[in-house]
């Protein structure tokens, strides 16, 4: 089987580990680097969370990097809490086995493109694929492609408008949309159809293990977001829709569309039109629309359990 060669572009995030342990622990891919953003939480948090769940997987053969601390657009309001002081559920960390590599994160997704084909998967805010693109124009034409967490079709998250990735960066957003690569976007009217519920969290604390255990924890305080914000534990799956797009390309139904990002806006900031009109049936810009959850929630137990510690 041919493996998809793939870089993680991240701003962990709860949902960000759950998708990349689910991508480390997917013979389809080949995961050549993580590279963390600011987003969820500052870049130190970001980035020092990114090798732990390396660390977690086992997988120190994978580079962890880091890339933008501020976002191209004026950042606003507080770190998110979402996900927890330290961005990862508070749990309780050792420092982790796999250290940050040194490389600039932006710099080194230049050098992997150079190198052989390249997925990028970005679940966080796209402030470093805006950098890319402006750092070394045209490299966009030698992307295989850019499978994208972020916005919404009909209503945000972090505002009324807005998706959260989007919000936080949207002129990077906007650079990243403009660019000539194949992008396919998960937006939230996507993602919304993908959640654990509790059975799955008590089935990851029963696998034995540390990732089991790990995962399980670092939901916890996610599940109790999510049953205040929307009133139910069911934890909604953003960041893994991008990875299992990449690792079943039969998953996630999708259709061709024309992306708008808008920058600036009083209560619009971020705000994505998507649009699916006829004429952009046969557009390089896809957008998810359907997924079926128990078929996740399956594989993604799968390929969990085959961490064996
Ligand atoms: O809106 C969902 C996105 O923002 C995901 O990437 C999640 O990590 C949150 O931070
Ligand atoms: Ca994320």
């Amino acid at each position: 089987m041919a493996r998809t060669r793939v870089l993680i572009d991240t701003d962990p995030g709860v949902d960000d580990a759950v998708a990349i342990l689910l991508a480390l622990a997917s013979p389809e891919l080949d995961v050549v680097a993580v590279v963390a953003v600011n987003g969820n939480v500052s870049l130190d948090k970001t980035a020092l969370n990114a090798r732990r769940i390396v660390a977690l997987a086992g997988r120190d053969d994978v580079p962890v990097a880091a890339g933008c601390a501020q976002p191209l657009s004026e950042p606003l309001g507080e770190e998110s809490i979402v996900h927890g002081h330290d961005g990862l559920g508070d749990l309780e960390w050792g420092e982790p086995a796999v250290a940050l590599d040194p490389r600039d994160g932006v710099d080194l997704t230049a050098a992997l493109i150079d190198e052989a084909p390249l997925t990028i998967v970005a679940i966080g805010p796209l402030t470093n694929l805006a950098a890319l693109v402006e750092r070394y124009p045209g490299i966009e034409r030698r992307v295989q492609r850019v499978v994208v967490m972020g916005g919404a079709s009909f209503h945000g998250n972090v505002t009324p408008a807005a998706e959260f990735n989007i919000w936080t960066d949207p002129a990077a957003a906007r650079r990243v949309f403009d660019a000539s690569w194949p992008i396919t976007l998960m937006p939230l009217d996507l993602t919304h159809q993908a959640y654990l519920n509790d059975e799955d969290l008590a089935y990851l604390r029963g696998l034995g293990t540390e990732v089991g255990r790990r995962t399980a924890a670092m939901l916890e305080p996610y599940a109790q977001f999510h049953e205040r914000w929307y009133g139910s534990r069911d934890v909604i799956m953003h960041d893994a829709m991008a990875v299992y797009d990449v690792l079943d390309p039969s998953a996630i139904t999708n259709q061709g569309a024309r992306v708008a990002v808008e920058v600036d806006g009083v209560y619009s900031r971020g705000a994505t039109f998507i649009d699916r009109r006829r004429e952009h049936t046969e557009s390089p810009v896809r957008v998810g629309v359907s997924v079926d959850n128990e078929r996740f929630r399956s594989l993604l137990r799968e390929r969990l359990a085959t961490y064996r510690h």
